[in-house]
């Protein structure tokens, strides 16, 4: 059964209990709506007034809203903070002492660092890199294993003023080069290596590959933090270790006060085209974003131990576990390893040593501790956990049930967030303690976010009819353009069609239920969502291409029962059509190079050969029966387009 159909099926409601309710920062509807009538007066004001309750400003903003260069929104532009400043020196004097981070690492060493000495190592980093000559506006790469470091590495460049831009550490040398050389990096923040369930994952040698592969590079630094003392190059030029560029550096660092506006960093997603894009974010707006979140999604209390599993190369890493959770003094868990190692009860081990209080992940890893385990929370003391979380991907009900009885004990609430890279923090998501619950549904918009679902000529459509997701009016947290790529922005996000020009366009279909309730259907661009990541279809068709082997290919999803979705390739080769063995050789070959230059997590699960690909007389690829393939039903769309109908035969079965 797909997902939609299972959502479909699942009727059951789950209002908040009074207990949870009582409690809770937002503790009814009535409380909910009251702040969406207050967004919805005037929303300018609204945002300025919860900027000024959440925000530490150096100097107060007198702007709030600038749109005089729509769709290059300005929040709060005369302002000036210090991103830094607000996650860490404002919580000095009062909860210095207070545990910032537990982490565990992937063998299960426990290190607690307090606000106290985040404070004093990122102070150290962030004068080190400016004794390194790294300046306000410089962009900082940073490819490192999910670490405590990996939050001082951005906490540092905040502070200075410098933009950072995480690459995943499964990303390969490949994809990295084409992140650092887009980003006009100065500075590389790595390890020697990584290491993951076990297994070593070698960053230095893959920034080095990187760096070596064209000449106009721009970085004149690279840290390197020293994590399992493996071997390394060493290049004296470049090189320097983060252990000895910190060692002398003073433990006081005055932030850098940056306009509003300024970026605080830009993290590479894909997009329809073959290139990634530089969601480029801003300092307060975003900010603002992930801190009211905190408080009325995450419904976050003092008392709570945090735990968001995502890697910090992924936005959710960004803010709900860099930035979210340091800007409210809260304390959280960074887990370096994967849920299945050494054991498929990880994750609940984890929760029951820490004592985790709010649990954020996402469907994929649920399904996949459901096949492994499905009882094994059982023989965990869960007692800790009060609220759950899912982001990435629509839930199936199946999973959501599960987590919220085996896990939940079914007392905790589920959020179901749905946002974006491009939001920068929860966009439609439910206040736990106010919004009865459906399990798929993510239910409800924040305060002053206009969701809407519009047709294709910009009209709103009626609830129980499904169009494209747009936002209707901006909002502090939201993407303020691409880097370097400014028209790119525009057209994806702000297009003529559909929007006018002036809403922004998720690139997901939604329809709103007759209770108003917002369900997700997918996107409806060339992007596929792997295990909650996204992919461009381009982006692996023009690997594939890049083979000597290959002269044509085509990608799509298929349905996965834990991924969401896998990824299919239709591929023609410049040669014979293979036979026999060759065909899985050739597959096999194929997969592995699409993880060399893109990354393990773009390998295709399956490489079918044909002499040519569906095409209509134009020669367009016929996309929507490439995908009807995948999934192994029989074509009953219209082929009378169809140039080649006897090539589908061919393209039927997996050739594995
Ligand atoms: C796409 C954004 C920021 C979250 C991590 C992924 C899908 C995300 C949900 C959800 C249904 C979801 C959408 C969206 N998505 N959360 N709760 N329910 N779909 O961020 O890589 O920028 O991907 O993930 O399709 O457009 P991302």
């Amino acid at each position: 059964m797909s997902t939609i159909e299972s959502i479909l099926n699942e009727a059951r409601v789950f209002p908040p209990s009074d207990a949870f309710a009582s409690k809770a920062n937002i503790p009814s509807f009535q409380a909910y709506e009251a702040l969406c009538a207050e967004a919805e007066q005037d929303y300018q004001k609204f945002w300025a007034n919860r900027a000024r309750e959440q925000i530490v400003w150096h100097k107060p903003f007198t702007q709030v809203l600038n749109d005089q260069k729509a769709p290059f929104f300005e929040w709060f532009g005369d302002g000036e903070l210090n991103v830094s400043y607000n996650c860490l020196d404002r919580h000095l004097e009062k909860q210095g002492d207070k545990i910032a981070i537990i982490f565990e690492s992937d063998d299960g060493e426990v290190i607690r660092t307090t606000y106290h000495d985040l404070h004093q190592r990122v102070c150290q980093l962030a004068n080190a890199l400016k004794s390194q000559n790294i300046r306000k506006g410089d962009r900082v790469v940073i490819y490192m294993p999910m670490r405590t470091e990996a939050v001082i590495a951005m906490q540092a460049c905040a502070r200075i003023g410098a933009i950072h831009s995480v690459v995943f550490g499964g990303f390969s040398a490949k994809s990295l080069h084409e992140r650092i050389h887009d980003a006009g990096a100065v500075a590389v923040i790595t390890a020697d290596e990584q290491i993951r369930g076990g297994k070593r994952n070698p960053l230095k040698a893959i920034v080095d590959e990187a760096l070596s592969k064209t000449d106009d590079i721009s970085v004149r630094l690279v840290v390197i933090y020293q994590r399992t003392g493996a071997d390394i190059e060493f290049n004296p030029a470049r090189d320097v270790w983060w252990h000895e560029l910190t060692k002398n550096a003073s433990s006081q660092c005055e932030p850098e006060w940056v306009s509003a506006e300024h970026p605080l960093f830009t993290l590479y997603t894909s997009g329809s085209t073959g290139k990634p894009k530089g969601v480029q974010h801003s300092s307060a707006g975003y900010l603002l974003g992930t801190k009211v979140s905190m408080q009325w999604v995450f419904d976050y209390k003092p008392t709570d131990v945090f735990w968001c599993t995502a890697d910090v190369g992924w936005i959710t890493g960004h803010s709900y576990v860099a930035y979210g959770p340091l800007a409210m003094g809260a304390t959280q868990v960074i887990f370096e390893g994967i849920p299945t190692y050494p054991h498929a009860g990880r994750f609940w081990e984890i929760i029951q040593k820490h004592q985790v209080t709010t649990f954020y992940t996402a469907p994929t890893a649920i399904r996949s501790l459901i096949k492994l385990g499905a009882d094994l929370p059982e023989q965990f003391e869960l007692s800790s956990l009060r609220l759950l979380g899912s982001v990435g991907e629509p839930i199936n009900p199946e999973a959501w049930i599960w987590f919220y009885e085996k896990v939940g004990r079914s007392r905790c609430p589920i959020v179901d967030t749905w946002w974006q890279t491009e939001t920068g923090s929860h966009t439609i998501a439910p206040m736990p303690g106010a919004v009865a619950l459906k399990p798929g549904s993510c239910t409800f918009p924040l305060p002053g976010i206009s969701a809407a679902v519009i047709d294709e000529t910009g009209q709103d459509v009626e609830n129980g009819k499904g169009g494209f997701l747009v936002i209707k009016k901006p909002f502090p947290s939201q993407v303020r353009t691409l880097w370097s790529d400014p028209e790119r922005f525009r057209t994806t996000y702000f297009p003529d069609e559909i929007c006018h020009g002036k809403y922004y366009l998720a690139g997901d279909s939604a329809y709103r239920d007759k209770e108003g309730y917002f369900w997700i259907m997918g996107r409806v661009d060339d992007v596929l969502n792997v295990s909650g990541h996204r992919l461009g279809t381009m982006e692996i068709e023009s690997a594939l291409v890049a083979h000597p082997l290959v002269a044509e290919a085509a990608v799509v999803g298929k349905p996965h029962e834990v991924k969401g979705e896998s990824v299919i390739a239709f591929v023609v080769l410049k040669g014979q059509y293979p036979h026999g063995k060759e065909i899985e050789q050739i597959a096999h070959t194929l997969r592995e190079w699409v993880a060399k230059e893109i990354g393990p997590i773009a390998k295709p699960d399956e490489v079918r050969f044909g002499e040519n690909l569906p095409k209509t007389r134009s020669g367009k690829i016929m996309r929507r029966l490439l995908r009807t393939l995948a999934k192994g039903e029989e074509i009953t769309q219209d082929i009378s387009t169809l140039e080649n109908p006897a090539i589908l035969e061919q393209l039927k079965y997996p050739t594995k």
